[in-house]
């Protein structure tokens, strides 16, 4: 096995770190780059907080790397505890990983110049290949020791520069892997304090949600809920709900949809209410309570305004709460739906009762228009808007 090795702080790891070990993967022909996250780094021995975020810095890459199986994770230098001297670590991986022939050594160019004056430089020449690669400086330099050069483009990316970026608010999630970014963002790290999604709702739950929806779902239907989950979001942003708890229950109103009848009856049976007659000749109409149940079950969501927000999206429900609301009507306007331009205005109203109330009507007609029965909920809940409307 031909083996890279990459350390560094990686807080927080970066695109700069995975581009890096992509271009060496390639350009040396390795099998696997070993990526090891430094305890305490010699060269930045007062950087604040590293050996207690060391658990964090390591989620974080694992987070980023995941499915990758030519990118692997060394925690030795945390195990070792204390400032972390390269050449301990290139011993400690040689005798563990047995390579064929001596492993690359990949640095960066920022760090290549001190080189010479890293402990026991020389042996570490002894041990392994050092290859540069392009960090931070494209113009070229005479290093004065055995090396290979990869003559990669300069990402101009830095850890340092990603915590300054979060923690003065300005853009930085396109610079991370998403794994870690969520990570960033549900733990409110390096001074994050941008719309969280709290912890019920954490970005980490809702990628796992997303997942399922993706695989499970037909394309067609996986865009609808994601349609659905992004006009949610803003709708929830304008009537002061959690635009995540939006995301979540629109991401995953339509999660049990093609299921077949069933197990959706199975699952429907779950959340204790009755199943009426037409439910049993139209099983599908449980499609939104059997996703509920599917959520806690599964998801352990406990939230219950995105539970109601999931089972009744279908039927509506008298008293349903804002959020079941606003999930009904981006089931319904999501841009996906092929539907009358002035239709969609609707959602631009500033009262939500007013916008659900309209949607609910106009949904009602077509189902009456096509013959459809409409469930006992549906039913009761267009007793009250004629009751509203007198
Ligand atoms: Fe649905
Ligand atoms: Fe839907």
């Amino acid at each position: 096995m031909k083996l890279g090795i990459l350390g560094g702080s990686f807080n927080p790891v970066h695109l700069g770190h995975l581009f890096l070990a992509d271009t060496a993967l390639c350009a040396l022909k390795l099998d696997r780059v070993v990526m090891i996250p430094a305890c305490r780094s010699p060269f930045k021995p007062d950087a604040e907080g590293m050996e207690n975020s060391a658990g964090t810095r390591v989620e974080m890459l694992a987070a980023a790397i995941a499915g990758d199986s030519r990118l692997v994770i060394d925690a030795c230098e945390i195990k070792r505890e204390g400032i972390s001297y390269t050449v301990d670590t290139l011993e400690d991986i040689i005798a563990r990983y047995i390579p064929d022939g001596k492993p690359a050594l990949i640095i960066g160019d920022d760090l290549a110049v001190d080189f010479p004056k890293w402990r026991d430089s020389e042996k570490i020449l002894k041990l392994a290949d050092v290859v540069i690669a392009r960090r931070l400086n494209s113009a070229a330099v005479d290093y004065p020791f055995p090396h290979t050069l990869i003559n990669n483009e300069v990402m101009n990316i830095s850890s340092h520069a990603i915590r300054k970026k979060i923690s003065e608010g300005k853009d930085w999630r396109s610079l991370v892997p998403a794994g870690a970014a969520v990570i960033i963002e549900d733990r409110r790290l390096y001074g994050f304090s941008g719309a969280g999604a709290g912890e019920e709702c954490s970005h980490a739950l809702i990628l796992r949600v997303e997942a399922a929806a993706r695989e499970t779902l037909s394309i067609e239907r996986f865009i609808h809920s994601r349609n659905t989950a992004i006009l949610a979001h803003d709708l929830c942003r304008r009537f002061n709900i959690n635009p995540m708890s939006g995301y979540l229950a629109g991401i995953a109103h339509d999660l049990a949809k093609q299921l077949d009848s069933e197990q959706m009856m199975k699952l429907a049976k779950k959340d204790k209410a009755a199943i009426t007659e037409l439910e049993k000749e139209k099983p599908n109409l449980l499609h939104g309570r059997a996703a509920a149940v599917l959520l806690r079950e599964r998801f352990c969501v406990h939230n219950e305004d995105v539970l109601e927000a999931v089972a009744v999206h279908t039927s509506g429900r008298e008293n349903m709460c804002s959020l079941a609301k606003i999930i009904y009507i981006a089931d319904k306007l999501e841009f996906s739906r092929n539907i009358d331009p002035a239709a969609r205005k609707i959602c631009n109203g500033d009262d939500l009762d007013n916008i659900f109330f309209t949607v609910f009507g106009k949904t009602v007609s077509k189902l009456q228009s096509r013959d459809l029965n409409l469930t006992e909920e549906t039913l009761r809940l267009l007793d009250r808007m004629k009751e509203k409307n007198r």
